[in-house]
């Protein structure tokens, strides 16, 4: 294990606000994660890529750093990858599309660990984290064991799962197990990927998914931000049907289940605040779902910006947005929810 001081926070998190990390704990193995003192206990943490540090005291950190992979073959068609949580989630898509494998392609570029990945269920253009996960090797700090939960009881929803809820603060997600196939298995029906044609290859998706987001999102490591700020509401149809009568070019996305999600973009867009800055945090011009750090920006900044954004679309939407970025830290000065 290694322990790390008064790390600097900006490289801790892809936000890139200033801040100090007091204490560090970098794992390599299950036996590390038994020496972590747990009173109190750390927040285990990834890449930062979802993580915004609003100090001034913050909690001490764990990182699980393990990254090696193994491929079991099934049959002629199928593959389970074990990797391990500290492995970079993009480049194991990389590497999976230049073994032949299908899978992951659409989740290209998504910026994390492949240990984060399973806690907001990491999703993009049509496929989500669930939908190729077969198992996740949790350590549990109380026990000090390791337990391999199924698919079903990571109880995967949208950018939720167990972890994020009753699994919070009991341990580490230390691998992950995925299901890829030498079979095609092309998910085109997003816009962007639609106008590829039926047979294409594994490199045409992985391609097109990185040139779509490349056109809107920011790349971290130019511009700081955390992908989509917000996420996406998911309303009761019959409030989405009442707020179509009055906004009737407002984008709406059912979900056959009596709710549609509305895009958190549009309505902050239709709020006006596109481009709009509060000192060097802005609201990104090419999507206004990204909030991004032009280098300056402080936490007080971002949480007046997050504050206006809540505000505006709830008095002209009455629909609540809520944050999909975690915000760590205990300045509570705005209604936003802040964990620690
Ligand atoms: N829109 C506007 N104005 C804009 C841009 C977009 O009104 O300037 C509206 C459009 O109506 C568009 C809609 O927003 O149809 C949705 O935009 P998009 O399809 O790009 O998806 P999103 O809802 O903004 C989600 C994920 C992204 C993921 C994309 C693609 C969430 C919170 N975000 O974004 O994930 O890459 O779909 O699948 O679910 C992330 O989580 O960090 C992330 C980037």
């Amino acid at each position: 294990m290694e322990l790390l001081q008064q790390q600097d926070g900006r490289l801790l998190s892809t936000f890139r606000l200033a801040a100090v990390l007091p204490t560090v704990y970098q794992c390599y193995s299950t036996e590390d994660l038994a020496k972590v003192p747990l009173s109190p206990r750390p927040r285990v943490h990834g890449e930062g890529s979802n993580t915004v540090f609003i100090g001034p005291e913050l909690p001490a950190l764990c990182r699980y750093m393990a990254s090696a992979k193994t491929l079991n073959w099934l049959d002629d068609d199928r593959a389970e990858l074990h990797v391990e949580a500290g492995h970079n989630w993009h480049q194991l898509v990389q590497w999976t599309v230049s073994q032949g494998l299908w899978g992951l392609e659409n989740l290209a570029l998504i910026p994390g660990s492949v240990g984060a990945a399973p806690v907001q269920n990491i999703g993009a253009y049509g496929v989500e984290l669930a939908d190729r996960c077969r198992y996740v090797d949790f350590y549990h700090w109380d026990q000090q064991r390791l337990e391999r939960m199924t698919v079903e009881q990571c109880r995967f929803g949208y950018r939720d799962s167990v972890f994020k809820r009753e699994m919070a603060g009991r341990g580490v997600i230390v691998a992950v197990g995925l299901m890829l196939t030498r079979q095609p298995q092309r998910v085109l029906t997003y816009q962007g990927l639609d106008q590829l044609s039926a047979d294409c290859s594994l490199q045409q998706v992985f391609d097109t998914v990185i040139t779509v987001r490349q056109a809107k999102l920011p790349d971290p490591a130019e511009l700081a931000n955390c992908g989509s700020f917000f996420k996406n509401p998911l309303l009761p149809d019959a409030d989405v049907k009442a707020l179509q009568q009055r906004y009737t070019a407002m984008p709406v996305y059912s979900q056959g289940n009596g709710y549609s999600k509305v895009p958190a973009a549009w309505l902050i867009d239709q709020a006006g605040f596109k481009g709009k800055q509060v000192g060097d945090v802005g609201c990104y011009h090419k999507q206004p779902l990204v909030l991004v750090n032009y280098g300056q920006g402080q936490a007080s900044d971002l949480l007046t910006l997050i504050a206006q954004i809540q505000h505006q679309v709830h008095s002209r939407f009455g629909v609540t947005l809520e944050p999909e970025v975690q915000l760590v830290g205990r300045q509570a000065t705005t209604q936003t929810s802040v964990v620690s």
